[in-house]
């Protein structure tokens, strides 16, 4: 506290990210991070770039944009990046969410959406998930500014159809639906392929999970040019530079290496569905999921009491101390090794 603060400064409730332990060994399922390293091509292309170094990079980031409308079968006006998607979101919620009816998105979702909304000035209205944790689209026909959820959501993991989406998108035309899939690759459909058809919608994404490149920091979102545009103005009256040289590099090839990805994605996936197994053994109920992660909780224990437990054994997982939540632990998939070890101290604790 200081009288030389900003007046916003004082009301800010920060978000606090998982913990990033210094120490080694410790086997860390806390932060949603891909246990797989990048693409090697990612890698090697990162080196190459320390030759550029010197200058500075393309403030637009032709480069990346081009690879990602390539990929995604949109025009390079319609992508957006940033660096990470956490970035991206942020410009978004300043330059598309701050209106004067309520934005909407679920009371059980991704912890950085109230953060922005105080920071922006933003008015939100949380919407309640269902007793099973499922977020229904007809608690959000009520009045709002925009909506905007994780698809799947985090920290539950379940995710929504593509035709769901739609109907969320046709059932708003006056309203921006942002959809954010930090995890949609794990298993869920993406709602890329909506934006040709609805100028309400925009999809936001990550490299930081199923490309393992969450140190590099890259994100994006792709819409119709209008919004991308609204982004870019915002963008540009804050930093001109928010990818370095090697980030863009690394996220280039990162995105053409598909076998790589294709083999890590599937390996996780094929992990998630030997540690539901597992953890369901162990007597926890395990929430569907479609993301890199599981959101489970044990009738016999508490959570807080299991993460601290866990944490003494060396495992970490994430703990959110929220009400109707604060008996889950979410836990990042791992190797199959990382999983095991978790389960063998998970079994002395419950
Ligand atoms: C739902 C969701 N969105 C966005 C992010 C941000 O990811 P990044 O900034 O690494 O791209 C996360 C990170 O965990 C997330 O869980």
């Amino acid at each position: 506290m200081s009288r030389f603060w900003s007046p916003v400064v004082h009301n800010l409730s920060p978000y606090v990210p998982g913990e990033q332990p210094r120490q080694d060994g410790i086997i860390k399922l806390n932060t949603n991070e891909n246990p797989y390293p990048p693409s090697p091509h990612a890698v090697a292309a990162i080196m190459t770039a320390t030759g550029r170094l010197r200058l500075y990079p393309d403030p637009r980031a032709s480069a990346l944009r081009e690879t990602i409308a390539a990929h995604y079968g949109v025009a390079s006006d319609e992508v957006f990046v940033g660096n990470g998607s956490d970035e991206v979101l942020a410009h978004t919620f300043q330059a598309l969410l701050k209106q004067d009816a309520p934005l909407l998105f679920p009371d059980i979702t991704y912890s950085f959406y109230p953060v922005y909304c105080r920071l922006y000035g933003i008015a939100f209205e949380e919407v309640p998930l269902d007793a099973a944790m499922r977020l229904a689209l007809s608690d959000y026909r009520r009045p709002c500014s925009a909506i905007i959820l994780p698809n799947p959501n985090a920290p539950t993991g379940i995710a929504l159809r593509r035709a769901e989406i739609e109907s969320l998108v046709a059932e708003h035309p006056d309203q921006l639906v942002v959809i954010d899939e930090a995890y949609v690759d794990f298993g869920a459909e993406s709602a890329v392929p909506l934006v040709a058809r609805h100028d309400n919608l925009l999809v936001i994404q990550t490299l930081s999970k199923s490309r393992a490149l969450a140190g590099l920091r890259v994100g994006f979102a792709i819409g119709q040019r209008s919004l991308i545009e609204a982004l870019e103005r915002v963008k540009d009256s804050f930093n001109s530079y928010p990818l370095d040289c090697l980030a863009i590099s690394g996220a280039v090839a990162a995105i053409k290496d598909d076998a790589w990805f294709e083999n890590t994605r599937d390996r996780i996936m094929a992990s998630r569905g030997r540690l539901v197994g597992a953890l369901s053994e162990l007597g926890f109920k395990v929430l569907p999921s479609q993301a890199n992660f599981v959101f489970a909780r044990h009738p016999g224990h508490l959570g807080a009491e299991l993460a601290a437990g866990l944490r003494e054994r060396g495992v970490l997982v994430r703990h959110f101390q929220k009400p109707r939540i604060e008996d889950f632990l979410r836990i990042t998939v791992g190797t199959d090794e990382q999983c095991e070890r978790l389960i063998a101290q998970m079994r002395e604790l419950v």
